[in-house]
């Protein structure tokens, strides 16, 4: 009997406005024309369950929201869309790329509204034990440039932070790509197809050493 090999999971990551749905298509593409099977997704989200509680955290509310509340929130979205549809792909051998995950939590969360990262770190171990994505694509820009991109739509709870919870997101992301090698720091402030150059060659990087269809 031939036995499956475990699919990969890909994470991007970034700011507002800094094109990560747009790059999780490239990354699609890039994938399936080397024969993957792939899923696409996104946090928080990704079950029916899990984008309920996603309207809830980006919802505009009066009531200030405790930075505890909202992590056990993301982290309920997170334990159903791992338990019900990441890791039963990765299972039967799909490459999943999906658009944010616990990095950033660290950032946000941690880094933004000051949550302590230990915290952070043991909800990840109970909520996705075991689950850690295999290549992480970190798009990175000054929070000015991006907030310019989004300021024609309407605000979402988290669009309305100041700057310096942004600069705070991206302080924190910087460090983790600096610490963890799987995180790969892209320079997000350059024209797209500059960008997208760089995502398609980490990931041709990254197929070079961990592909094994
Ligand atoms: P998105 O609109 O970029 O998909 O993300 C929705 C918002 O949720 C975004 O402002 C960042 C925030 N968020 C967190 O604060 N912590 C998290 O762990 C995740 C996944 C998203």
């Amino acid at each position: 009997m031939t036995r499956l090999s475990r699919g990969r999971f890909i994470t991007i990551e970034g700011g507002e406005g800094t094109g990560k749905s747009t790059n999780v298509d490239r990354v699609r593409n890039v994938l399936e024309q080397r024969g993957f099977d792939v899923l696409t997704t996104r946090e928080p989200g990704g079950t029916p369950l899990a984008e309920e509680i996603r309207s809830v955290l980006l919802e505009p509310r009066d009531e200030a929201v405790d930075p505890i509340a909202e992590t056990m929130l993301i982290f309920a979205a997170r334990a159903q869309h791992v338990a019900k549809v990441i890791e039963p792909a990765l299972r039967v051998g799909r490459w999943v790329v999906c658009e944010r995950f616990t990095d950033s939590t660290f950032a946000y969360q941690a880094g933004g509204r000051g949550v302590d990262a230990d915290a952070v770190a043991q909800l990840a171990d109970l909520a996705h034990p075991g689950v850690w994505p295999d290549l992480t694509l970190y798009l990175d820009a000054p929070p000015g440039a991006a907030m310019t991109r989004i300021s024609t739509r309407s605000l979402d709870r988290f669009e309305r932070e100041r700057r310096e919870f942004f600069e705070r997101v991206r302080e924190t992301y910087v460090a983790r790509a600096r610490d963890q090698s799987r995180i790969v720091l892209i320079d997000a402030s350059r024209d797209l197809v500059s960008v997208q150059r760089e995502i398609v060659r980490a990931v041709e990087r990254f197929l070079s050493t961990h592909a094994n269809p």
